[in-house]
């Protein structure tokens, strides 16, 4: 997660009766440190599964239970939370309260606020999954979704009942993922976009291999940007440890030819194709069915290399590329081998940094190289930075990606 990329946003978070209110004070602190503004607002049923002092410490601020609250000076709480509200989003979304939705009832103070509300609703619905089955349910969430209102969800899984199926709520993780998506501007919407990331893994033996220690952060947060954006995202990942961005379906390989692959099956459906990952430039040709043994005269191994082939140049050279864009981590002279290699490469854009000193870490330093010149984005953390190349690079897009 970004460092405040929920900055100036004022949500209501809503909460309603149900057990998944205890992921609710982690999304309240997730939501916090993504910079938003978070009151909350409380059913009388909510208070049963966590308390008011809870959700206050970690908001920061009093949480209202009741249309009758004394502390509002006009008493009219349901107008006055909401007045400066971006979204009200009510998690958990009990059977109950999604019922009452649909019906534009308002017999509490949260149901009240939604009923006279002047900005967005979302719902991030939580229950056994025969109740989300229901027949009344599905009614009432397909009435919901028609009046606008965004369904975030539910998960499927083991459910606190101890039975499994649909119906848990998302995690608070995926609950914050999917409301920054939300606020992100649409930049990329119906746009398709192939990533790679990552290292490669080319193997000696069944044990050793080669290498680099890039860590896929930047490729992922790009990958996160773009899917906030409205795209469809399409992500072939070398063997790193992060988690998939939310909405993002991945494809996992190890070696630079499989990756190549996979790209290549794909690529004919990519508006745009951004290869991040540090593809490793030879393999070694015969690798070794067995793990290579010392020998007796303690002679060393020797191994032979062939070149791998280029994914990104492959792309560039199709008939119809996708808009593509290039990476080039250099550890000197970023200005002289980057626009060489986008040259080489025949790419529209290529984004140098210092990648070799910024592998791993959250930081860095991005310059935009293309025919027309050079552009500097800020010093900034990998998220901020992919948010900022996602919106560089839509500026770009050729009108012609949209006929593709
Ligand atoms: N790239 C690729 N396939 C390769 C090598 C690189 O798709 N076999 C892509 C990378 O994903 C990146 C860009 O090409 O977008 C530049 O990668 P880099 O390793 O810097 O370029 P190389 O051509 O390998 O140049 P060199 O190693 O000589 O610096």
């Amino acid at each position: 997660m970004a460092t405040a990329e929920l900055a100036g946003k004022h949500l209501v978070l809503g909460m309603t009766g149900g057990i998944a209110c205890y992921k609710i004070a982690e999304l309240t602190r997730l939501l916090v440190k993504g910079g938003a503004t978070v009151q909350v607002v409380m059913t009388e049923a909510a208070t049963q599964f966590i308390t008011p002092v809870t959700m206050q410490a970690l908001s920061g601020r009093p949480v209202y239970t009741s249309q009758w609250d004394g502390r509002v000076p006009n008493n009219m709480a349901h107008i006055d939370l909401s007045r400066e509200a971006d979204a009200i989003v009510i998690a958990p979304a009990s059977t109950d309260f999604l019922a009452k939705l649909a019906h534009g009832m308002a017999d509490d103070l949260l149901s009240t606020l939604c009923v006279a509300r002047d900005c967005p609703l979302l719902v991030v619905p939580a229950m056994n999954r025969q109740m989300w089955q229901n027949p009344a349910t599905q009614r009432n969430v397909t009435q919901l979704r028609g009046d606008g209102v965004d369904v975030l969800g539910p998960d499927s899984g083991p459910q606190a009942c101890g039975e499994t199926g649909d119906g848990r709520m998302l995690e608070a993780a995926a609950t914050y993922e999917a409301i920054a998506a939300f606020f992100a501007p649409k930049l990329l919407a119906g746009r398709r976009v192939l990533l790679t990331a990552g290292p490669t893994f080319e193997p000696l033996d069944p044990v050793r291999g080669i290498t680099n220690r890039s860590s896929g952060k930047m490729g992922f947060a790009l990958a996160r940007a773009a899917q906030q954006a409205g795209a469809d995202v399409h992500l072939v990942a070398g063997p790193v440890a992060l988690d998939t961005p939310w909405g993002v379906i991945r494809e996992d390989v190890q070696t630079a030819q499989q990756m190549h692959d996979a790209v290549m099956r794909s690529v004919a459906d990519a508006d745009i194709f951004i290869g991040v990952a540090a593809v490793a430039d030879w393999r070694v040709d015969h690798v070794s069915e067995h793990k290579i043994k010392k020998t007796a005269d303690r002679a060393l191994p020797s191994f032979s290399f062939v070149e791998n082939p280029d994914i990104l140049a492959s792309v560039a050279k199709l008939a119809h590329p996708p808009f593509a864009v290039g990476f080039a981590a250099e550890s000197g002279d970023l200005d002289v081998h980057a626009e060489e290699k986008r040259l080489r490469k025949n790419v529209p854009l290529l984004i140098g940094n210092l990648g070799p000193l910024t592998f791993g870490l959250d930081d860095n330093e991005i310059i935009l190289y293309e025919a027309g010149g050079v552009t500097r984005l800020p010093r900034a953390d990998k998220q901020t930075l992919a948010r900022a190349l996602i919106a560089e690079i839509a500026k770009r897009l050729p009108d012609t990606s949209l006929i593709r």
